[in-house]
């Protein structure tokens, strides 16, 4: 029998796959038919949820915590997050400032839901994190790509920004620690962002920080916009969640603090679609923002180990670039030189090839919008960093 073809809607058809899954489930195929693959391309940490973490699941379960919550998230939970997150920037967010959601995707999925019309332009520096063109995309908004360097430290250049403003401008995305360069922004980089915003847009465009990664920062120091700029704390979203520092991304809780009327136009769209996120798992984030944080400072120390030796491979590699990444849990390197060469046309075609006759995988840069980059995760154990970069070293001396 031939299956009735489905006619998908023009909105998802103008969604691209993710990329970095792309890669990890061909990884997991030839895993599978018993190849042994080392893979760099995961997005979280490779240790499990701590302990007491766990524990506190279960007890939320014991006492009947599963029935629906508020839809934004529970009152002690969202209490916890604004005050995690006003010692982090600051701020003087209350519960009704929070929305907690399924995963911080989620929150940002919401968000632009909540502040785009079709056609609003939200501005995204480049290299970014696969998903937020997309997301603006999804909720009818234009992504407007502002191109940073790594031999600028990819900061952010205050009149390049200003460029990109227009009267539709409704916000900038900032990730720092970002994935996948892991430059972190410093106060300077801040300010000159904070200027532009402050200097050429109007009321209603806002900073989204998405700060994700905030807690594994191994160079330097973690800054935070609202402290940089306070005068703009109204218009500074923060997004959030306890995926990557507690190493609880399939419990998928994240959260956005903002102004009250834009949470309460969030909460109504969630209310209409997924309503709250998982009672047990908001009871573990509870536990987790409000426990000890031992396990966090424990898996930052053993993630550095890793970067060290990873960006000492990498640049051991003949004429691989890098810049040195001070936070999140990826190397970046510039592998240009490696294209265009033995037939090799791009990046994703250099994946592939590293894939089959290399047994490695990793993300090619162009799903991060740096065509002849890749990203590659030290989130997986010290013997499968030293023995995946020899790989990947033997690999590319054949295409010298
Ligand atoms: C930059 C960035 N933001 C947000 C997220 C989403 O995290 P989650 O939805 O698991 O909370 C990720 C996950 O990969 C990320 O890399």
């Amino acid at each position: 029998m031939t299956e009735h073809k489905v006619r998908i809607s023009q909105r998802v058809q103008r969604i691209a796959p993710s990329l970095t899954l792309a890669v990890t489930q061909k990884a997991a195929r030839l895993r599978a038919e018993g190849v042994d693959v080392i893979g760099f391309g995961a997005g979280e940490p490779d240790f499990d949820t701590p302990d007491h973490i766990k524990r506190g699941a279960e007890a939320a379960m014991a006492r009947g915590a599963g029935k629906y919550t508020n839809v934004a998230g529970t009152t002690e939970l969202r209490r916890a997050v604004a005050d995690e997150l006003n010692r982090a920037h600051g701020t003087h967010h209350g519960e009704a400032n929070v929305i907690v959601s399924c995963g911080a995707k989620h929150s940002l999925f919401n968000l632009f839901m909540a502040l785009l019309d079709d056609g609003d332009e939200v501005i995204i520096p480049s290299p970014c994190w696969v998903s937020y063109p997309e997301l603006v995309s999804m909720a009818g908004g234009t992504p407007v790509i502002l191109e940073t360097r790594a031999d600028e430290d990819y900061r952010i250049d205050e009149r390049a920004l200003a460029e990109r403003v227009s009267p539709r401008t409704r916000a900038i995305v900032l990730c720092s620690p970002s994935n996948p360069t892991g430059a972190v922004y410093d106060a300077a980089t801040l300010d000159g962002i904070a200027r532009a915003v402050r200097d050429r847009c109007g009321p209603d465009t806002y900073i989204i920080t998405d700060d994700i990664y905030r807690s594994l920062v191994y160079r330097g120091e973690w800054v935070s916009m609202a402290r940089v700029a306070p005068e703009l704390r109204d218009r500074i979203l923060l997004v959030d969640g306890v995926s990557k520092s507690y190493a609880m991304t399939g419990w998928r809780i994240g959260y956005l603090a903002g102004p009250r009327e834009l949470v309460a136009a969030m909460a109504t769209l969630q209310g209409q679609s997924t309503t709250n996120a998982a009672a047990i798992a908001q009871a573990a984030a509870l536990v987790a923002l409000t426990g000890p944080q031992e396990p966090v400072a424990t898996m930052r120390a053993e993630f550095d180990r890793r970067r060290k030796t990873m960006v000492a491979r990498l640049r051991a590699i003949p004429e691989v670039k890098l810049y040195e990444p001070a936070g999140a849990f990826y190397c970046f390197p510039d592998l240009r030189h490696y294209v265009g060469r033995h037939g090799i046309a791009d990046d994703l075609q250099l994946a592939e090839w590293l894939l089959e006759k290399g047994r490695v995988a990793i993300v090619p840069g162009s799903g991060f919008l740096a065509p002849g980059y890749a990203r590659l995760s030290y989130a997986t154990s010290m013997a499968n960093v030293e023995t995946g970069l020899e790989r990947l070293k033997v690999a590319l001396a054949e295409l010298l």
